[in-house]
């Protein structure tokens, strides 16, 4: 008998984490009969992976889950499913609109085809338990980025810093690294598929442990797969990152010279507030400490411009730290109280909507000129470019990233998507290197 493929849509949001566990999530509803599609018109089931990080994040969500009720009423039968971290947040909330059929967190993606099979149009289906062990570690993901060089890898699940501004650790659970051996494993098979470079993901990498396996030696394991591969990873904790993977970075050429350290503030005393424990100081030395092993490194950063309480002097602390640091990018967000946090909490979120965005706006302008600094001082260097796919303004070039993540463009020569190119800077702007070819 011939079983009809039902199709499934998911659109992604959120972090790095998201978009490599909707890969695990279509992996595990292949086996239950679901074809993946990208066009929400032909879905059968129609999910947002979704987050909670910041509140305008779930009010998109909002927003979509009323556009895929238009589908559901013209196409009845058809599924809607929200899962992730907002899924896990509101939890029942969700079913309680009636516009929601499934309700999964993020530790429940096993389940998914328990609960389809289970539903009905009286009986919507959720679980949103979390769990201490489940890494999906024995699971393929079903790779979805366009051009099959780079791919994400996800080494641990969960946080367990408690920041109090931060909503993660209640929607991700508790911090676990998964087997080394399959991390490792993963990324030899994705090198024998043609893929050239992987970004190992956790909340806080630099806390990896399974084992006797900590993060640097994790680093090594995947950076002796093979010279080809090239090794990132995302993201790193300013109170966690070590000497030792510092150094490990500096003596594998194949581990990608680019370090996200969210800073959040430049102000000790909101950086205590914030429970990040740190401070400017301690901060300000890893970066030496960074710069002098790997002059060139890539550094990016987070920021949060209106934390409760944060005065204008504090807020000019965080302009400082950022010229003093010259980060290549940031992202950069006004504070959004989350429901349950300690934040929420215990502090009043006590700076004006409109100072907020102020001092947001001043961070920006602080950024634009010092991002536009570190890419025009690359000018005249040559740098290896993974290749990975035809530049978005001109599609005569090719685009990939340096080892210090920041974007190139180049002109094709014969080159194709997947290979390494070296390349001569002439000209930047303040997310670009223009690059020629070196023969
Ligand atoms: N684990 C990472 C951050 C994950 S969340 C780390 O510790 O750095 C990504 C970024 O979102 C954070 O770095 C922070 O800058 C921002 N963020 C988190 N909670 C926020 C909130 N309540 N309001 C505004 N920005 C927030
Ligand atoms: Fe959130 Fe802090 Fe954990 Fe990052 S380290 S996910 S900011 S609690
Ligand atoms: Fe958002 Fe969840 Fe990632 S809250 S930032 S999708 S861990």
């Amino acid at each position: 008998m011939m079983m009809k493929t039902k199709k499934v849509y998911i659109e992604t949001y959120g972090c790095q984490m998201n978009v490599n566990d909707t890969e695990v999530i279509f992996a595990i509803l292949a086996k239950a009969g679901y074809e993946r599609t990208t066009e929400m018109e032909e879905a059968n089931l129609i999910m947002a992976n979704t987050c909670s990080v910041r509140d305008n994040a779930e009010q998109r969500i909002w927003g979509r889950i009323e556009q895929f009720n238009i589908q559901r009423k013209k196409r009845p039968g058809t599924l809607v499913g929200i899962v992730g971290c907002m899924a896990e947040r509101l939890k029942d909330e969700l079913l309680e609109t009636h516009k929601v059929d499934l309700v999964v967190g993020p530790d429940a993606y096993r389940s998914l085809p328990r609960l389809l099979e289970a539903i009905s149009p009286d009986s919507p289906q959720i679980d949103v338990l979390l769990s201490r062990d489940e890494t999906y570690a024995d699971i393929t993901p079903v790779r979805t980025d366009k051009n099959g060089v780079s791919a994400f890898i996800s080494i641990m699940r969960g946080c367990n810093n408690v920041c109090s501004y931060c909503v993660v650790p209640y929607t991700r659970g508790v911090e676990r690294s998964r087997d080394a051996h399959s991390i490792v494993r993963e990324a030899c098979d994705l090198f024998q598929r043609g893929y050239k470079e992987v970004t190992l993901l956790g909340q806080n990498v630099d806390s990896y442990r399974w084992e006797d396996v900590n993060f640097a030696a994790l680093l090594r394991m995947v950076a002796e797969i093979n010279p080809a591969l090239r090794v990132r990873f995302s993201t790193s904790h300013p109170k966690d990152i070590s000497d030792e993977v510092i150094e490990t970075m500096a003596a594998y050429p194949n581990i990608c010279k680019h370090i996200h350290l969210p800073v959040q503030s430049g102000s000790s005393r909101m950086l205590e507030k914030m429970r990040r424990k740190y401070d400017r100081e301690w901060y300000l030395e890893r970066i030496s400490k960074i710069r002098s092993l790997i002059p060139d490194c890539g550094l990016t950063t987070d920021v949060i411009a209106g934390f409760c309480s944060e005065t204008e002097e504090d807020h000019r602390q965080t302009l400082s730290l950022m010229d003093e640091v010259g980060f290549d990018w940031a992202f950069m967000f006004a504070y959004s109280e989350r429901p349950g946090t300690l934040a929420a909490r215990n502090y009043p979120d006590d700076v004006p909507p409109e100072v907020k965005t102020r001092r947001l706006n001043e961070i920006i302008e602080h950024q634009n000129v010092k991002g536009l600094e570190s890419y025009r001082r690359d000018i005249g260097k040559t740098l290896e470019v993974l290749v990975e796919g035809t530049s978005k303004r001109d599609s005569g070039m090719l685009c990939g990233r340096a080892s210090s993540n920041k974007m190139c463009v180049f002109p094709a020569g014969d080159l194709k998507v997947g290979d390494y190119a070296k390349v001569v800077v002439r000209d930047a702007t303040s997310a670009t290197l223009i690059c020629d070819l070196v023969n």
